[in-house]
């Protein structure tokens, strides 16, 4: 059929129906009946099922091995010399002198030395040979003067961005009092790029944080994993720890493991006290 057919409000009155018509309806549907079991007689022949193979079956397939893989980074993380978050210019920093809390040894081990940070990355801990820093250009060197240095504290639970600093009416972006399941929406669409506790928090030693939305919602939504230090970009993305694949413009490589990706669940008091918005009269 080419055309659908027109429908008109005001056609010509509906004239009742005859038996005629009846009969006639109940031939065609017997008529159906007999040719789909013929037919589903035939597909079934000698144990074959008939179905519908998707044209894109070859691509589909090719995800399946994907699905036996762990979330995790490239095999060949540790093997970097630079970190993707690296930004050029930024001088390499010797931390003389301190006491360093590795985070190694199931979190007991604490040396006492320097620490070498180039290209993004943690180069060496305890003696820095004077070697290691002789190809160093702008080498910049700081005293700890015996002070405590710590791996940057990852909070995996935040609403930082979100829940706003200064916290005004119009960026209070963790909670959608709109439904009860929102899977579709993001932390990062709702982060506050300028918000003043990111400083904040980086003074007391947080340099990570998983952004959640929700929590008056069973599903609030997809969190994000941001460093919370300013970009020159001034972006919510360019925050990103580990942009997802497509919001980096990559697609995602089926042989290399998959990455984590959050999503938001509450079913704590928040919910009990929060729905008496969602649905009225409970
Ligand atoms: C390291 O700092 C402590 C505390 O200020 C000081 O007593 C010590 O002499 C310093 N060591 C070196 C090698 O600078
Ligand atoms: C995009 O993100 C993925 C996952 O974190 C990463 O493996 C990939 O290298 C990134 N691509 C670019 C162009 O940054």
């Amino acid at each position: 059929m080419d055309k659908l057919p027109v429908y008109t409000t005001d056609g010509p009155p509906q004239r009742p129906k005859s038996n005629r018509a009846r009969l006639f309806r109940l031939l065609a549907f017997l008529s159906l009946a007999v040719s789909l079991t013929t037919f589903t007689s035939f597909a079934s022949w000698e144990g074959h099922e008939a179905a519908v193979v998707p044209k894109n079956a070859a691509v589909i397939l090719q995800k399946c091995p994907g699905l036996d893989l762990k979330p995790a980074p490239p095999p060949d993380f540790n093997k970097r010399t630079t970190s993707d978050r690296y930004e050029a210019g930024t001088p390499p920093v010797l931390i003389k002198n301190a006491t360093v809390w590795t985070g190694r040894v199931s979190g007991l081990e604490i040396i006492k030395g320097d620490v070498l940070l180039d290209k993004g990355l943690i180069k060496a801990i305890g003696t820095v040979k004077e070697r290691d820093l002789a190809d160093l250009d702008g080498l910049v060197t700081v005293d700890a003067q015996g002070s405590w240095v710590t791996p940057g504290i990852v909070d995996m639970h935040s609403h930082l961005g979100v829940d706003s600093v200064p916290l005004l009416r119009g960026a209070s972006d963790t909670n959608s009092l709109k439904g009860l399941v929102q899977p579709w929406l993001r932390s990062l669409d709702g982060l506050n790029t300028h918000d003043e506790a990111y400083q904040l928090s980086i003074s007391g030693g947080v340099t990570t944080a998983n952004v959640l939305p929700g929590s008056a919602n069973s599903i609030g939504g997809q969190a994000f994993s941001i460093k919370l230090r300013p970009t020159k970009e001034r972006s919510s993305s360019s925050m990103l720890l580990e942009p997802p694949f497509t919001l980096n413009g990559t697609e995602v490589d089926p042989d290399q493991p998959p990455r984590w990706r959050q999503m938001k669940h509450a079913c704590g008091m928040n919910v009990i006290l929060d729905v008496t918005y969602l649905v009225p009269n409970i």
